[in-house]
């Protein structure tokens, strides 16, 4: 009933970590319309709008009804006037003007193109942008500017843009364990990221690995690493050492992180049909080979500071966001993936579970699977 609708959108609180997101929810078309503002706003440089359109549409993925009238929102956080003009478009007529000249641009198409190479952020495609480039064959020109990740990047393009399925995920982490076990037999290793939020698919596979004796943890990323290169499972990797001098206010953590491409081998490789070379007379002997590039982040962390890195590295993006400005704006504490500290007690808080970090922010446990905000 439209009663118990008001009673529902009065009560969705404001942080998205307060809320439930689960992965599936009722209002997709909008949500992907504000989606694509806030991902425009984000290549045009302005953080406001871009926090300002994924609120909003972070909002109504926890919302648990499909809207039938503008009117619902008005209650609602973050939807503001004009969020509210593309919710009433996408309502109205299927589609919002807006967002249709903003796929159309050639300013969005190329950013949206040139970011989804690995080793691309905004700002390097931005001025890429600036100097002519409009897409990935105009970077062949800059050949020599490439860094390695970029160049990598672009090697596996096509395999890259593929999404990684969870029956490969778990290809992923068998060869993870693998190598990290050969070294140290009881090392823990854990899938974070969108598959620990029961996502089906995502960009990359995100692990955790920890062990209660930290020596044990001394130069085993790097060793194990090397280990799957020699198998020649790796195809490029980048290893950031744990910086020593760590302080809470950077925005990237201290943790030692691997950033790397492996090759995964075919769980069964696919045989081309007699009919292949007809259908697609071009097929090379790269789509006859039995391994695919798959993106794989490995993050180490000290025992004590487990929960706190697998809160920080499950996601998403955007329920860690709110979970720090929370924690930061209502409770005076800083939260990182090292841990909690209380600003005005200037205490931290250890935690042996993610439950206790929730417990010491005093919100409600979130479980992973309801943290797609
Ligand atoms: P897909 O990979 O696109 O399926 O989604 P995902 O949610 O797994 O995204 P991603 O792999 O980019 O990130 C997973 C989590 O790790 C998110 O919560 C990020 O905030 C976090 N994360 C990613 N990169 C970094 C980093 O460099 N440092 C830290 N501290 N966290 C990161
Ligand atoms: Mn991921
Ligand atoms: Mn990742």
């Amino acid at each position: 009933s439209s009663v118990s609708r008001d009673k529902a959108t009065q009560e969705i609180p404001a942080y998205g970590c307060q809320r439930r997101t689960p992965l599936h929810h009722h209002n997709k078309e909008i949500t992907d319309a504000l989606e694509i503002l806030a991902l425009s706003a984000s290549f045009q440089g302005s953080e406001a709008r871009f926090l300002g359109f994924t609120r909003a549409s972070s909002v109504l993925k926890s919302l648990p009804f499909r809207l039938q009238s503008v009117e619902e929102v008005k209650d609602l956080p973050w939807c503001g006037g004009h969020s509210q003009t593309v919710i009433q478009e996408i309502l109205e007529d299927g589609v919002c003007r807006e967002v249709e000249t903003v796929k159309n641009s050639e300013h969005f198409q190329s950013m949206k193109a040139l970011t989804s190479i690995f080793g691309v952020g905004i700002r390097t495609a931005d001025k890429w942008y600036r100097d002519g480039v409009r897409s990935l064959s105009d970077l062949n020109n800059l050949g020599g500017k490439l860094t390695a990740e970029q160049k990598a990047g672009l090697l596996h393009y096509t395999d890259l843009q593929q999404s990684v399925t969870r029956e490969e995920a778990g290809t992923v982490e068998q060869l993870i364990k693998g190598a990290l076990q050969s070294f140290v037999p009881d090392v823990r290793v854990t899938m974070t990221g969108g598959f620990r939020r029961g996502k089906q698919e995502g960009h990359d596979v995100d692990f955790l690995i920890t062990h209660p004796d930290e020596e044990a943890l001394n130069g085993l990323l790097r060793k194990a690493v090397a280990w799957l290169d020699g198998k020649g499972s790796v195809l490029y990797y980048h290893v950031r050492a744990r910086s020593q001098n760590f302080s809470g206010s950077n925005t990237m953590d201290g943790h030692e992180t691997c950033y790397s491409i492996i090759a995964l081998p075919n769980v069964c490789p696919e045989k081309p049909s007699p009919d292949a070379e007809k259908i697609e007379p071009d097929l090379d002997k790269n789509s006859l080979r039995n391994w695919k590039a798959v993106r794989v982040d490995l993050v180490v962390c000290p025992y004590s500071e487990y929960f706190y890195a697998l809160l920080g590295w499950t996601g998403s993006k955007h329920f860690e966001r709110e979970l720090r400005r929370f924690s930061l704006h209502v409770k005076k504490m800083s939260l990182n993936s090292h841990g909690l500290f209380d600003i005005q007690k200037k205490c931290h808080h250890p935690a042996t579970s993610e439950e206790e970090i929730f417990a010491h922010l005093g919100l409600p446990y979130v479980p992973p699977s309801e943290r797609n905000a």
